[in-house]
């Protein structure tokens, strides 16, 4: 098996250093590919993974195993988990956005009592001196930022000092007194003012052609810059770490996280500890979306209370601390297109500004989706980023997609209204049934039938194009659409299945459910292959002791574990067969693992059935109280295909006329993202990104005051995200998309789809409702009413 570390993957340097390509199913499973071809030829699967009957419980809609849990409070978060003789960390911040730290006065925090310490850069435990040992698995290229390492400030809401207490209330009392002294130096933080400085970012797309001459001689021609501000990820748990200090000296750290294994080699390399000398856990995120693919300064903050007192320290950021956090990167994003009268695209040109820290050059791919997503002659990208004096951007839900597909889907409108074309009419004509950029064919690409059945139900065809010429009383009312792109991506996982002589099985993997509904996708995946109730389940993740995952992000969290979890199921049959054969006369004599299968407890011969033998029995005549097997989920890097979901997303609005308030009442998107193991949790993955759409589209928006560096808005009073109210009639589907090629169960996963097109799609319906074209997010009420109509 061969790592892709070059893949050339959308999304960048995360997918650079951590993704495999996908999977040619033929060759991983060594046999024929068992798919029908009838209706329902999604509901079966291939022989040779002893999937050869009915798929029972994949694709069904079970609840989550782990909702009551939840509900009952039952399940524990970062903050939660108990120590004996716990402190309390409260971090003091930087008011300045860039400069040096000139004096700490701790003196009178310190005098306060139940005060244990006031953590500076000065009085630290140890750290690490090479930038290598704080790269972790997402970093991107540059000096990763180290919490209390120097005296230098680089953004505003900085950690520079952590109160230590006995309680909560008195380290952060204690933290108000602590009095720094800085020398300032002016602060970057405005990406407007900084464009011209922004330098270009290589990226594997080059695009094709000559793009510029193309666009010269173009007879229709659209130029537009759009603009996406600086987004907070703002989940509901707050970022909190609790570093147990164990009797040995061991630290077990419960931290809020994306990947626990990476937060584990990340605290090893700031530390210089052993593995087994660090244990991290979180078996229930709050909600990340990109915020916790990265360590964050949380942990460090905790660990170093905990390795400076010798006891367990809990450190929990408060909301406004978590806008010191990564965020998503305001973008510039420019399109050229150029067209001819019939809508055939000849020339594509995207070209992006983004912005990240001066420390670290975060970037994802914002504008190759452009030259992709369409048929066009020629496309050209360039992407730049300015550097500020701001934290280091991170990925937040479809990064480079959620920017670069809003800019791209405003541009193919408004070229429609310049060619007269109904918008869906222009995306047909340019539908692209290969991979444009590397002229590849797709795993699988069923986005014409996402418009068709998303516009069926929307009622598009009733749309009068006009724009200001629909109306219901004092409301204008308007309609768009757009598409919807993301990659269907596959990373190496190990699971680890143990199944016992009374049946019941544990499932486990070092992976994460952030939210998204791993632990029931892993239930359901092993029911199936074990032929068991998903009642009979347990599944273990969001521990860095498990067999072995990287992080959990980029969708391909389902495809990833449910292909290992199929992989150590055969292997378990094997072990299973192995046993049954050395009887005298099994039943089972001559077979491979691949011709049988699990069922009700037995172990039966595929082409068969009267050849079985019990599971139990053969536990008990070998002795053992379980069995178990582990593998890794094993993908061949594949370069002969695109691997990618779609989504077209239609969307109605009403404006009112003389308040110009901004109401989306209608949301319909259909979504083709292969085998759906779990329509329930999938369709919740897909409401969510509906709705992140609308705030991204009419909400969010982060402020900074540039003079400092600060953020103005850093709570969700005036950071507005969509609440009830903004929220009317969502109508999400999955469209059926059978793919033999991309893995063994056909699944490609779903999240960031849910999100890429809906702001445009918005954006786009505020057109044809007001006759304005609003390029600049969020469509805050002001614009709608101070603008000129295009
Ligand atoms: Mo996602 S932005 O990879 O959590």
């Amino acid at each position: 098996m061969t790592v892709a570390t070059e893949g050339k993957t959308m999304t960048g340097e995360l997918s650079r250093r951590t993704v495999l390509k996908g999977a040619a199913a033929a060759s991983l499973i060594g046999g024929t590919v068992g798919f029908g071809t009838s209706a329902h030829a999604a509901t079966t699967s291939p022989a040779a993974d002893g999937l050869a009957r009915k798929l029972s419980v994949i694709g069904t809609p079970v609840s989550r195993i782990d909702g009551r849990a939840k509900v009952t409070g039952e399940a524990k978060y970062a903050a939660e988990f108990q120590a004996p003789d716990l402190a309390y960390g409260s971090m003091v911040t930087s008011t300045i956005a860039r400069g040096r730290i000139a004096a700490i006065d701790a003196a009178e925090a310190l005098r306060v009592p139940g005060v244990l310490d006031v953590l500076t850069h000065a009085n630290r435990p140890a750290m690490a001196d090479r930038d290598e040992a704080y790269h972790d698995d997402a970093a991107p290229d540059g000096s990763p930022f180290r919490p209390l390492f120097d005296d230098r400030v680089l953004f505003n809401g900085q950690p520079v000092a952590v109160v230590l207490a006995e309680d909560i209330e008195t380290a952060r009392f204690a933290a108000s007194l602590v009095k720094i002294e800085y020398a300032a130096e002016t602060p970057a933080t405005d990406l407007e003012a900084e464009r011209s400085h922004a330098v270009v970012v290589e990226k594997p797309w080059k695009g094709r052609g000559d793009a510029a001459s193309a666009f010269a001689s173009a007879p229709v021609k659209l130029e537009a810059e759009y603009f996406i501000p600086m987004e907070h990820h703002n989940p509901m748990e707050l970022y909190a770490a609790t570093a147990v200090w164990e009797s040995d000296g061991n630290l077990t750290v419960y931290d809020k996280t994306q990947g626990v294994q990476n937060v584990q080699r990340y605290l090893c390399g700031v530390f210089a500890l052993e593995p087994e000398q660090v244990r991290v856990v979180a078996p229930y995120v709050g909600g990340a979306f990109g915020s916790g693919l990265r360590p964050q300064f949380e942990v460090v903050l905790a660990a170093q209370g905990a390795l400076k007192l010798k006891r367990s320290v809990r450190v929990v950021l408060t909301r406004a601390q978590m806008y010191g956090l990564g965020y998503r990167p305001a973008t510039i994003e420019r399109l050229s297109l150029g067209a001819k009268h019939d809508g055939t695209l000849d020339a594509v040109t995207h070209e992006a500004i983004a912005m990240t820290s001066r420390f670290e050059q975060f970037s994802r791919h914002d504008t190759s989706w452009s030259g992709l997503l369409y048929k066009s002659a020629t496309a050209r990208y360039v992407h730049r980023l300015a550097a500020l004096d701001l934290p280091t951007s991170c990925d937040m839900r479809a990064p480079g997609a959620a920017t670069g597909v809003y800019a791209l889907e405003c541009a193919m409108d408004e070229l429609a209204v310049a060619l007269k074309m109904d918008p869906l009419e222009l995306r047909l004509r340019c539908y692209s049934e290969r991979d444009q950029n590397d002229d590849i064919p797709y795993t699988s690409k069923r986005l014409r039938e996402c418009y068709h059945q998303a516009a069926q139900r929307f009622g598009w065809e009733r749309r009068s194009a006009a724009p200001r010429s629909m109306r219901d009383g004092h409301e204008l009312i308007g309609w768009g659409m757009a598409s919807g792109i993301w990659e269907a991506l596959q990373i190496k996982h190990t699971a680890r299945i143990t199944l016992a002589a009374d049946g019941g099985a544990e499932v486990a993997c070092a992976t994460m459910d952030i939210g998204t509904g791993t632990y029931t996708v892993m239930a359901q995946v092993a029911a199936e292959m074990l032929g068991l109730p998903v009642e009979r389940i347990t599944v273990k993740l969001g521990d860095s002791s498990l067999p072995q995952a990287q992080i959990e992000g980029g969708s391909w969290g389902a495809a990833s574990v449910s292909h290992a979890i199929l992989r150590a199921a055969t292997e378990l049959r094997g072990a299973l067969l192995t046993l049954a054969q050395a009887t005298p006369n099994s039943p089972l004599a001559g077979l491979r693992a691949e011709e049988t299968i699990l069922a009700d407890g037995r172990l039966v011969a595929l082409q068969d059935p009267a050849r079985a033998v019990a599971t139990a029995d053969l536990l008990h005549q070998a002795g053992l109280p379980t069995i178990s097997k582990e593998a890794e989920s094993g993908f061949e890097p594949d370069d002969r295909h695109a691997h990618n979901t779609h989504a077209a997303i239609f969307a109605e609005v009403r404006v009112d006329e003389e308040l110009a308030i901004v109401r989306v009442t209608r949301v319909v998107s259909a979504v083709a993202a292969g085998r759906i193991i779990n329509p329930k949790t999938a369709h919740s993955q897909i409401m969510g990104g509906i709705v992140w759409g609308i705030g991204m589209a009419l909400h969010e928006e982060t402020l900074i005051d540039h003079r400092f560096g600060r953020v103005m808005n850093a709570n969700i009073a005036e950071y507005h995200i969509p609440a009830h109210a903004d929220v009317r009639n969502i109508d999400a589907f999955f469209v059926d998309e059978l793919d033999t090629v991309i893995n063994p169960l056909g699944v490609k996963g779903v999240g960031e789809i849910g999100l890429v097109g809906v702001a445009a799609a918005i954006a786009n319906a505020v057109y044809h409702a007001t006759g304005k074209r609003i390029r600049d997010l969020p469509i805050t009420l002001d614009k709608v009413l101070l603008r000129d109509r295009a």
